[in-house]
C-alpha cells in the first residue's frame, strides 16, 4: 500500500510477525505480488523483544527426529513436514548470508550477538528483494482489519479506509499471547468464519501463580535455583525461579505447557546429586542438619524454608536412615499445586489454535477453504521454549510462502 497503490494482489497476508514475514518474502521472490497488513506500526514487534532482545531466532534441534517430542499439537506429526523441508540449517544459512553473527547459548539455543532488530532488518531485506525476481512485497501497518470475505475464488480484506483482492490469504496474526503487544485471536475468528475447527487455546510458557500453603514461596522473590520440574511423565532440568506472584525461571515456563488446572508440579532440589545423598551425608558429616545440606546448593533463605517445612532441626547422626530417605524422597519431589498461570498477558505462546487437522501438512492450506493459509503460532502447533517457535514460524511461513 504505502509502495504500490494497487488492490489486485495474488497473495494477502494478516500480520508481519516472523511468520508472516518470511512467507511473504519467498512468495514475493517466487515472483507474486503479495500485501502484508498488520495492525501494527512496525514488522516482527516479537521478535524484536524476544531472547531478551537478542532473538533466539532458532534451536538447532528443532529437527523433524526431535518434531513430536518438543512441538505440542492434537496431530503430534503435524509439523513434521514444514520442519524437514526448512530447517534450522536453513535458516542459519540465511542469517549467515547476512552476516549476522550469533552464539549458542545452552541446549542449542542461538541468539543474536548484537541485536533481534538485525532479523527483522534481515526479514525486510528478502522481502525488499522480491523486486529483483518480478514480485513485490507491499505493507499495510497501523490499519484495523475490518473484514475477511470470499467471492468467485477471490478474498477481499477490508482495513483502514482500504480493501485488496487476491486469490490467496494467509492468516500469521499469531495467538492471543501478550496482548498489551497487539496479540489477538483475530486469526481464530477467521479460521472459525471459514469453518475450520479452532482447539481451544491456552497460555503456554507461562508462569504460575500460588496460593494456599505454597503461598509462603512467594516471600522468597527473586530467588532461583538450578532444578527438575516434573508434570506427569514431563521433566525439565533448568532454572527455576521464585517470584511475587509464584513460579517462573525456564525450567517452570517448560512445565507450564504441559501443565492443565488441579496438576501437581513436582520439583527436584537435588538434580545433580545422586540418590542416597543425605545418608551419605550423616557418614560424613553426622553432626551437620538438613538446612545446613540444602545451603550447599540452595540459596540460604530457600534452604531455611524448605528446611522449616521438613521440621527437623536435628543432626543427621540422630535420624535413621529410613527416615533421611523420605526427607531426601521429599526435596527429590517437592509439591506444588499452582493455582494457575500468569495467563495470557505473560504466556510466550498459545497452546491449540487452529486444528492441524483443517490444514494440509505440506502448504499449510486449508482443506476445504482452497487459497486460504495458516501459519506461525496461529496454527494448534507448539515448540518448547528456546528458538523452536520460531522455527516454526520460519518453516511454515516458508511452506505456504512457497505454495501459494
Ligand atoms: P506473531 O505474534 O509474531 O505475529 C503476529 C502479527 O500479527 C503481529 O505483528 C501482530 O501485530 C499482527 N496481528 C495480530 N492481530 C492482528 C489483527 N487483528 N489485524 C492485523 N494484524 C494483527 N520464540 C522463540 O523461538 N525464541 C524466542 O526467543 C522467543 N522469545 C519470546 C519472547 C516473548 C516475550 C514472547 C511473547 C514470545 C517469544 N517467543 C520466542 C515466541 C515467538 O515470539 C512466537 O512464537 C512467534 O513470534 C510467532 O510468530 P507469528 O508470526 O506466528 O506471530
Amino acid at each position: 500500500m504505502e509502495k504500490h497503490d494497487l488492490t489486485n494482489f495474488d497473495v494477502i497476508i494478516l500480520g508481519a510477525g516472523g511468520a508472516g514475514l518470511m512467507a511473504a518474502g519467498v512468495a514475493g521472490q517466487r515472483g507474486k505480488k503479495v500485501l502484508v497488513i498488520d495492525h501494527a506500526q512496525e514488522a516482527g514487534k516479537k521478535i524484536l523483544i524476544s531472547g531478551g532482545g537478542r532473538c533466539n531466532f532458532t534451536n538447532i534441534n528443532a529437527t523433524t527426529r526431535f518434531a513430536q517430542e518438543r512441538y505440542l499439537s492434537a496431530n503430534p506429526h503435524f509439523a513434521k513436514s514444514a520442519l524437514g523441508r526448512y530447517t534450522p540449517r536453513d535458516f542459519i544459512a540465511l542469517v549467515d548470508k547476512y552476516g549476522i553473527s550469533y552464539h549458542e547459548k545452552t541446549l542449542g539455543q542461538l541468539f543474536c550477538d548484537d541485536s533481534a532488530s538485525q532479523i527483522v532488518d534481515m526479514l525486510l531485506d528478502e522481502c525488499e528483494f522480491a523486486e529483483n525476481c518480478g514480485g513485490s512485497v507491499d505493507f499495510s501497518f497501523g490499519r484495523p482489519v475490518h473484514g475477511v470475505s470470499h467471492e468467485d475464488g477471490q478474498y477481499h480484506v477490508s482495513f483502514g479506509e482500504h480493501s485488496a483482492n487476491a486469490p490467496a490469504l494467509i492468516i500469521a496474526t499469531g495467538g492471543p499471547s501478550i496482548p498489551k503487544m497487539g496479540a489477538s485471536g483475530f486469526a481464530y475468528d477467521v479460521a472459525r468464519q471459514f469453518g475450520l475447527k479452532i482447539i481451544e487455546p491456552r497460555p503456554a510458557l507461562v508462569p504460575f501463580t500460588l496460593g494456599g500453603e505454597d503461598v509462603l514461596f512467594r516471600e522468597l522473590s527473586g530467588i532461583s535455583a538450578d532444578v527438575e520440574a516434573i508434570c506427569g511423565k514431563t521433566k525439565f532440568r533448568e532454572a527455576a525461579l521464585l517470584t511475587h506472584k509464584g513460579l517462573s525461571g525456564p525450567a517452570i515456563l517448560q512445565i507450564s505447557s504441559y501443565w492443565k488446572h488441579g496438576d501437581v508440579v513436582h520439583i527436584n532440589f537435588w538434580p545433580d546429586h545422586p540418590k542416597g545423598h543425605l545418608k551419605a551425608a550423616k557418614r560424613e558429616v553426622p553432626q551437620s542438619h538438613i538446612k545446613k545440606i540444602l545451603s550447599e546448593d540452595l540459596s540460604d533463605r530457600l534452604a531455611e524454608t524448605l528446611a522449616k517445612e521438613i521440621g527437623e532441626w536435628r543432626n543427621l547422626a540422630d535420624l535413621t536412615d529410613k527416615f533421611l530417605e523420605e526427607i531426601e524422597a521429599k526435596i527429590r519431589a517437592w509439591p506444588f499445586t499452582p493455582n494457575g498461570t500468569e495467563g495470557f498477558a505473560k504466556a510466550e505462546v498459545t497452546i491449540g489454535g487452529i486444528s492441524t487437522d483443517e490444514l494440509s501438512q505440506k502448504t499449510m492450506e486449508a482443506k476445504k477453504m482452497p487459497g486460504l493459509y495458516c501459519i506461525g503460532e496461529a496454527v494448534d502447533v507448539t515448540g518448547w521454549l528456546g528458538g523452536y517457535n520460531f522455527q516454526w514460524a520460519w518453516a511454515s511461513g516458508v511452506a505456504a510462502g512457497q505454495a501459494v
